[in-house]
């Protein structure tokens, strides 16, 4: 694939699709443009032989310059947190709705071949009752100002497939979880509570329910898209693990861990249940996930990454408390 510029590498996805990446062929060239917000951390790709540049997708003359270089641009860089999007969604259009535009702009000029990467959020949410599954065919209908977003950035690649005909795949994924993961989210927060003595917290009932996939799983996904993927085509990515609740995966940390939990203050306008048919996926280019039917295997796992991993996570922990207890969280 010669050199891979990847967008949002010093993230949890972005860092884990590089390590990778990196592990199955030594001899690509990767260049990680990531702005180091608060999500980012640029120990999350320690020891690896990259090129590393400090800024933003927003910055139109950096972009330009990296893309002309890169023969692959592989797009993870977004604010990635519901709640955040809440108290305040400028930078989610900022980052995810302009800066996807700006890396647009440069790989249409410089004919490059792109992957955006998405979330299953964009399809909005099921009835906890409904038994279906958001196809690449389902309707946009997001719920939040990430989710919307997000949305707004799969359309912006979708009209410059159609409208420039640029080289781009597009990937719609299901929720996340494993190392390098920011402890403002579900599972990394409640292993971390339990750590420091704090109890777990479940929002509101905990009924919702959330599609978990292993993060390698999905960068194994990202990797077989970008090489045997159609051109032009959207793949969701899921590994049928969406009939565990919220709740059912506190109780499943808890007893892991040895811990309690207690319900808090719901999150307005929750989405109640993803889903994600990955059929396509699976049938054009043979996917299949590592961890399947069940999340304890990779929640162990993931929990002894935790545990092991202290110091990336300690720091960060009373300011992210401070922040979900002001919201009565
Ligand atoms: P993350 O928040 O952990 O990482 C995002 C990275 O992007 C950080 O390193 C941050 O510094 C960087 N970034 C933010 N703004 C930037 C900017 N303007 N310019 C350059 N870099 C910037 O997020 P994540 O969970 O790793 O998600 C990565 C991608 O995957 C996102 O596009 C997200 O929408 C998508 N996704 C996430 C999930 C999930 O469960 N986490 C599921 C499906 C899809
Ligand atoms: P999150 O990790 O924020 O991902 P998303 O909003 O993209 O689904 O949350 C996953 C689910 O867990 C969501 O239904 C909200 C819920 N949740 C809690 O119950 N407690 C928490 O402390 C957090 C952060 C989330």
């Amino acid at each position: 694939m010669g050199t891979m510029l990847v967008t949002g590498g010093a993230g949890f996805i972005g860092a884990n699709f590089v390590r990778m990446a990196l592990k199955r062929d030594p001899k690509l060239d990767v260049i990680v443009v990531d702005k180091l917000t608060y999500a980012g951390n640029r120990v999350n790709l320690a020891g690896l032989n990259i090129e590393f540049v400090q800024g933003s997708i927003t910055d139109a003359p950096l972009i330009d310059e990296l893309v002309a270089r890169a023969d692959t641009v592989v797009h993870f860089a977004a604010e990635s947190h519901n709640d955040n999007s809440l108290t305040d969604p400028s930078p989610f259009v900022d980052t995810n709705v302009v800066g996807t535009f700006v890396l647009l702009e440069a790989v249409r000029k410089h004919n490059k071949r792109l992957h955006h990467i998405s979330t299953d959020e964009v399809f909005g949410d099921l009835a906890l009752d409904d038994p279906a599954r958001f196809t690449e065919h389902t309707p946009y209908n997001p719920s939040s100002p990430y989710s919307a977003t997000k949305a707004g950035s799969d359309h912006l690649v979708r009209a410059w497939v159609r409208s420039f005909g640029i080289k781009a795949t597009i990937s719609n994924c299901s929720n996340n979880y494993g190392p390098y993961q920011h402890i403002e989210k579900f599972i990394p927060r409640q292993i971390t509570n339990l750590l420091t003595g704090r109890p777990a917290k479940l929002y509101g009932t905990g009924a919702q329910v959330r599609d978990w996939i292993h993060v390698d799983d999905h960068n194994d996904a990202v990797l077989l898209i970008l090489e045997k993927g159609r051109l032009g085509e959207t793949y969701n990515i899921g590994a049928d693990n969406d009939h565990t609740s919220n709740k059912q995966v506190i109780e499943m940390i808890c007893e892991l861990m040895g811990g309690t939990y207690e319900h808090v203050a719901d999150r307005p306008g929750h989405d109640q249940r993803y889903a994600m048919d990955s059929t396509k996926l699976r049938e054009e280019l043979s996917w299949r996930p590592r961890y399947t039917s069940s999340i304890s295997e990779g929640l162990e796992r993931t929990i002894e990454w935790y545990r092991d991993n202290e110091e990336w996570w300690a720091a960060d922990k009373v300011a992210v408390e401070a922040k979900y207890a002001a919201g009565g969280q």
